[in-house]
């Protein structure tokens, strides 16, 4: 059933993580997202793992926390040794309540405001991933008024596209993120890096994308850093002690989609780092990925009801759900595709297709269209899989829907991590 962690139980209701998702619909409530934290234990361990046999010692993987941020997950991701990849003072301040080692973070973003550049200084974060020159001043004159020095990384655009849609390719030369190396923009925040006081240059970012399948936008990202890597070098001697490489690993969301070998995508890459290095003739860096979906996504399924079924005769059926764009922005935002099916009837036969619509008003609030599943009605129990990426983390109260609770599911037992918003909590800061 599309992943592993999902099956069908003898009452015919779909499971995660070995729990029934209907009588977790009905102890907590709709819409729910359910959380199965062994998947995501496992995925950080392939990682980990594969990272440590393959890539140079030293080599870890930085959970992206943009994918799914909340004080438990930060627990737990810290639990399995991993860093974390941070973009805001806000998944800052969340991990930090988690008792995250900021030290094992990096600090992402494009437009870094003074106030995040004093945060994640008194934080203590482990690397500023610099994005622009204003940036570095900023954070280079603050360093000073503090009397520290704050080691960083570059982020430096590549220029590789990987084939993905417009909205999550970050790595193309057009890009609001990080200095191309085409333009020479790269080299010369090289150059000012070097010679600014307050910071420490430890290496180069890249990120080229998201829901990437294949090795091959990896190992030209590769061959396209450590080229610019040898080059700098051979200018101005500096070798980076690291390279981060970003996330971007893909996650199945429908059958004939494929799963990426991560372990497989993992090995392939170290070799053409040792390869391109050897080449280059510069020392091997340690390598940093910062997956985000690959870890979370499969884990999470959102279980909502069903209320109305209507059926436009030579048009196509709705259902309507109790949830929608408040809870998964995705389909609205970019098509994104997933699988669904009604939970109490797992087990019969996918004879329907529907358009699955939420509670919102606006024509555009669709989780998705031509989805095959069980013949729905009222109060059945509708589940989308694999939404434990970008979906929690990109939710909004847009029509004054507290957003769903997340319930982690563990060995078959589930607990409470986050709890539903309630309606005081939607105007707790309105006078
Ligand atoms: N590192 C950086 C610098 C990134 O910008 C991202 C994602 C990641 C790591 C993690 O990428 P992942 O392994 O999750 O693909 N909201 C979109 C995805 C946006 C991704 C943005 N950056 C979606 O729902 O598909």
């Amino acid at each position: 059933m599309l992943h592993d962690n999902y099956g069908i139980n003898e009452k015919g209701h779909l499971t995660v993580g070995g729990a029934d998702a209907v009588s977790l619909a009905e102890k907590y409530g709709t819409p729910l997202y359910i959380l199965d934290t062994d998947e995501i234990r496992a995925k950080c361990r392939e990682y980990k793992n594969a990272m440590r046999e393959y890539l140079p010692e030293g080599s870890m993987p930085f959970f992206a926390s943009k994918a799914l941020s909340f004080v438990g997950i930060y627990r737990l991701i810290n639990e399995e040794g991993l860093g974390s990849d941070i973009v805001s003072s806000g998944e800052m301040y969340t991990a930090m309540k988690a008792g995250f080692p900021m030290e094992k973070t990096c600090f992402h973003g494009n437009n870094k405001t003074d106030e995040d550049i004093e945060n994640g200084l008194s934080a203590g974060v482990g690397y500023f991933v610099v994005d622009n020159t204003e940036e570095l001043q900023a954070l280079g004159e603050a360093a000073c008024r503090r009397g520290v020095v704050q080691d960083i990384l570059l982020r430096i655009t590549p220029g590789i596209d990987p084939h993905t849609f417009a909205a999550v390719n970050t790595g193309r030369v057009d890009s609001k993120f990080g200095s191309p190396i085409a333009t020479g923009a790269a080299e010369s925040i090289v150059a000012r890096a070097l010679s600014t006081e307050g910071v420490r240059l430890c290496g180069y970012h890249c990120h080229i994308g998201s829901q990437i399948f294949e090795a091959d936008p990896f190992l030209r990202a590769v061959g396209i850093m450590v080229d610019f890597a040898a080059d700098i070098r051979n200018k101005y001697g500096f070798s980076p002690a690291i390279l981060n490489l970003g996330g971007g690993f893909g996650v199945r969301y429908y059958d004939g989609q494929d799963e990426p070998d991560i372990t497989g995508m993992i090995k392939l890459t170290g070799e053409r780092l040792g390869e391109k290095c050897a080449e280059r003739d510069i020392p091997a860096p340690v390598v940093f990925m910062e997956p985000g979906r690959s870890i979370v996504g499969a884990a999470g399924v959102t279980v909502y009801t069903v209320g109305s079924v209507k059926e436009i005769p030579g048009f196509r059926s709705y259902v309507s759900i109790d949830g929608g764009m408040p809870d998964d922005p995705r389909y609205a935002l970019y098509a994104s595709r997933y699988t669904a099916l009604i939970a109490n009837k797992a087990d019969e036969p996918c004879t329907e297709e529907y358009t699955v619509a939420g509670r919102c008003c606006e024509s555009g609030d669709l989780i998705g269209e031509g989805m095959r599943m069980q013949k729905a009605e009222r109060g059945d129990k509708l589940a989308v899989l694999v939404t434990g990426a970008y979906n929690y983390s990109m939710a909004s109260n847009y029509n004054r829907i507290p957003r769903p609770p997340i319930v982690t599911v563990s060995d078959g037992k589930d607990a409470l991590a986050v709890k539903r918003e309630s309606y005081e909590d939607l105007i707790r800061n309105e006078f």
